[in-house]
């Protein structure tokens, strides 16, 4: 933690410390962990926590609309979550119904725009329906935009990418020694926005957790003990505080 930036410290106080901070980062990816946790410590059902989480995404986007953000990217649900119990996953598609029903309309007024990745097909028809209704609802809006990694996983995603290109070579389209990083970074999800430059992660992991291999490979790393649904904006601030002190190299000196 940086001088000046202790705990008691208000979220008012830590966003103007971010204002003079000398530009906050494009683009802040985070790891939301901690929702199962924070359920037990309070003696409460999982869902619960995945409830409590909700709560925390929507403090999470404010802050990130304050802090002037370009990009936020939330990962939701893994591809390995669906492994899950099965009354977890129905918790976790049946709150995120719930998060397009409750939230769509304020995330336009705000200049919102959401975009949502990963293997949507696995997803129920319902559920794929809100989704693509929040994307479509959000579509004419740019003040920020924030992408929602949804039955998502970055070897997955890989893979499908590298098949694309596969295929191109297969047809003739494409010589192989024309595939080079841009060309990879084109076929993933992500192609249309930047890389983070900031990736938190909630709950003390230290984990990547098959999220944005590829696009992560010079991002800044904050991880804070902090349960995903205790993260508020203030912790956000934190923790754009922390990337503003790094160094920030690529590789050079
Ligand atoms: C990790 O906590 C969190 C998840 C698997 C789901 C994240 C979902 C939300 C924050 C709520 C819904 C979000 C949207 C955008 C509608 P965990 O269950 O792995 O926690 P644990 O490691 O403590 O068990």
């Amino acid at each position: 933690m940086r001088a000046g930036t202790s705990a008691v410290e208000s979220a008012a106080q830590l966003l103007a410390a971010v204002r003079a901070g000398g530009g906050p980062p494009t683009h802040v990816a985070v790891i939301m962990d901690g929702n199962g946790r924070w359920a037990y410590e309070h003696g409460l059902a999982r869902w619960e926590g995945h409830r409590e989480g909700m709560a925390a995404v929507r403090e999470t986007v404010e802050g990130a609309l304050e802090a002037g953000l370009a990009h936020l990217t939330l990962y939701a649900f893994s591809s390995e979550n669906w492994s899950r119990p099965e009354e977890e996953v129905a918790a976790l598609m049946d709150l995120l119904q719930e998060f397009v029903d409750s939230e769509k309309e304020d995330l336009r007024r705000n200049g919102v725009r959401v975009r949502v990745f990963g293997e949507l097909d696995r997803l129920s028809e319902s559920a794929r329906a809100a989704v693509r209704d929040l994307e479509g609802h959000t579509r004419e809006v740019g003040r920020m935009q924030l992408h929602l990694a949804i039955s998502y996983g970055s070897r997955q995603e890989i893979v499908a990418a590298l098949r694309t290109l596969a295929a191109e070579v297969a047809r003739g389209e494409l010589r192989p020694d024309a595939i080079d990083e841009e060309r990879v970074a084109g076929a993933l999800y992500t192609s249309e926005w930047p890389d983070p430059d900031l990736l938190i992660r909630t709950s003390g992991e230290m984990r990547i957790s098959n999220f944005l291999l590829w696009q992560i490979a010079y991002a800044e790393i904050h991880v804070t003990d902090v349960l995903w649904p205790d993260f508020g904006r203030a912790d956000l601030f934190r923790a754009i505080l922390d990337f503003q002190g790094r160094e920030r190299r690529f590789g050079g000196v």
